[in-house]
């Protein structure tokens, strides 16, 4: 077989201009996609599930959940297995069963603009309250949304700080509050304790609306019963991530909201469906993908796999710790915080890097030679002068994060 020269494959030019070598052009990427692989420590994507079978069964057609997961639609839908997966997600979070609504969505993002979108029709004059560790996607939801935001300060470990949000909070205490809190930050994994957000707020009299974004420790943090969307906590939305704990092998996510406090769209005659979703047409093969996770798994085979994924990071600071480099974790995270390293080693493990802070993520997959060998390269590397280990917060209780 002949292969198209790799540089060719990034040029655009050349790939639209007949003749190209179609097979050769697929089996390059898989094989970039493959080699890149095994130094794929540093996002958050779990690499352990076979979705061969959905892939094989579905991969070929065109499945469309357009309107509201409860419609009845026609044609080649999902939304049966869509309905499914709201449900196990809703219920491992102990979401009360007549207060519940969601959608499996394109990712995170999707959901923290939904839930944000749903809130900020309910309190039009909020505003919207999210620290510095928060996901850039929030910043972004308050944009599109035309709102104003409040930026909060974040702890050097990735938590709130909450007397600054109690203190921004005291200022506008006229005005309702959107409080967006997160479960797992992007960079450090740290949990934001909702119930002194709630404190906060209680405090000044505040009405509002308490969204946790929860796009990477929803599930796992669910699961050990430490993240509740119970009546007691006074949580209204929750977005995760399906790509990140579940490791579908497409981008998708999964929003909840209560029923009493969203919108009911309207209907569009001509798809006969409830326009309650942020997209029109969406992705039936990522609802089928989610719910193969997880009834093969099921809510055991998650929790082995949280519990598997968190004792390789809690190896990995050991070892990068030994190795002369000061790694930590928060003690319910996959990320592993730790100096940058050198250029060198950076350019072999693509890291996820905010100056001079970067992590490694050991999310169900990630293997054991792959910490020892990159430990070994950074053991090759000069030691780094001892950064100042953060206080680390306990770890998330349920009413911590939840309750
Ligand atoms: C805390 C947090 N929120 C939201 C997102 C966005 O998720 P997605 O990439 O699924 O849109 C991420 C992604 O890394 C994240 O870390």
């Amino acid at each position: 077989m002949t292969h198209t020269p790799t540089r060719s494959l990034t040029d655009a030019a050349d790939l639209s201009h007949a003749p190209v070598d179609i097979t050769a052009v697929l089996d390059h990427l898989v094989r970039e996609a493959n080699a890149a692989a095994a130094t794929s420590i540093g996002f958050p994507a779990a690499v352990d599930l076979d979705q061969t079978e959905v892939m094989a069964r579905l991969g070929n057609r065109l499945w469309n959940n357009i309107g509201d997961p409860a419609d009845p639609g026609g044609g080649a839908h999902t939304r049966a297995l869509e309905r499914a997966v709201v449900a196990w997600v809703a219920d491992i979070l102990a979401m009360p069963t007549d207060d519940r609504w969601g959608y499996v969505t394109t990712g995170g993002t999707e959901g923290n603009l939904s839930a944000l979108h749903a809130a900020h029709r309910r309190h039009p004059t909020a505003r919207i309250y999210y620290s510095t560790a928060a996901h850039y996607s929030i910043p972004k939801s308050v944009e599109i949304l035309g709102a104003r935001g409040v930026v909060i300060s974040a702890r050097p470990d990735g938590e709130m700080d909450y007397a600054h949000l109690a203190a921004q909070l005291r200022k506008r205490r006229r005005r309702p509050a959107i409080v967006v809190a997160t479960a797992g930050t992007t960079l450090t994994e740290a949990v934001d304790d909702s119930a002194r957000i709630r404190a906060a707020l209680d405090e000044n009299g505040v009405q509002g609306h308490l969204h946790i974004d929860a796009a990477l420790s929803g599930i796992p943090l669910a699961l050990d019963g430490r993240l509740r969307f119970d009546d007691a906590g006074g949580i209204a939305s929750i977005a995760v991530s399906g790509h990140k704990f579940l490791g579908t092998p497409t981008p998708c996510g999964v929003v909840l909201i209560r029923d009493s406090m969203r919108g009911h769209g309207s209907h569009v005659a001509y798809t006969d469906t409830a326009d309650t979703t942020i997209t029109g047409s969406r992705c039936g093969l990522a609802a089928a993908l989610l719910w193969h996770a997880i009834a093969t798994h099921g809510r055991e085979g998650h929790r082995w796999r949280a519990s598997e994924a968190r004792t390789l990071a809690a190896y990995a600071v050991n070892q990068l710790t030994a190795a002369g480099w000061p790694a930590w974790r928060h003690p319910h995270a996959f990320t592993v915080v730790l100096p940058t390293p050198p250029e060198p080693v950076r350019k072999n493990w693509p890291l996820a890097t905010d100056g001079g802070t970067s992590h490694i993520i050991c999310m169900p997959g990630v293997t054991r030679g792959q910490i020892d060998a990159f430990v070994a390269d950074i053991a090759a590397a000069a030691p780094p002068a001892p950064i100042p280990q953060p206080r680390l917060s306990p770890e998330p209780r349920t009413s911590a994060a939840g309750g």
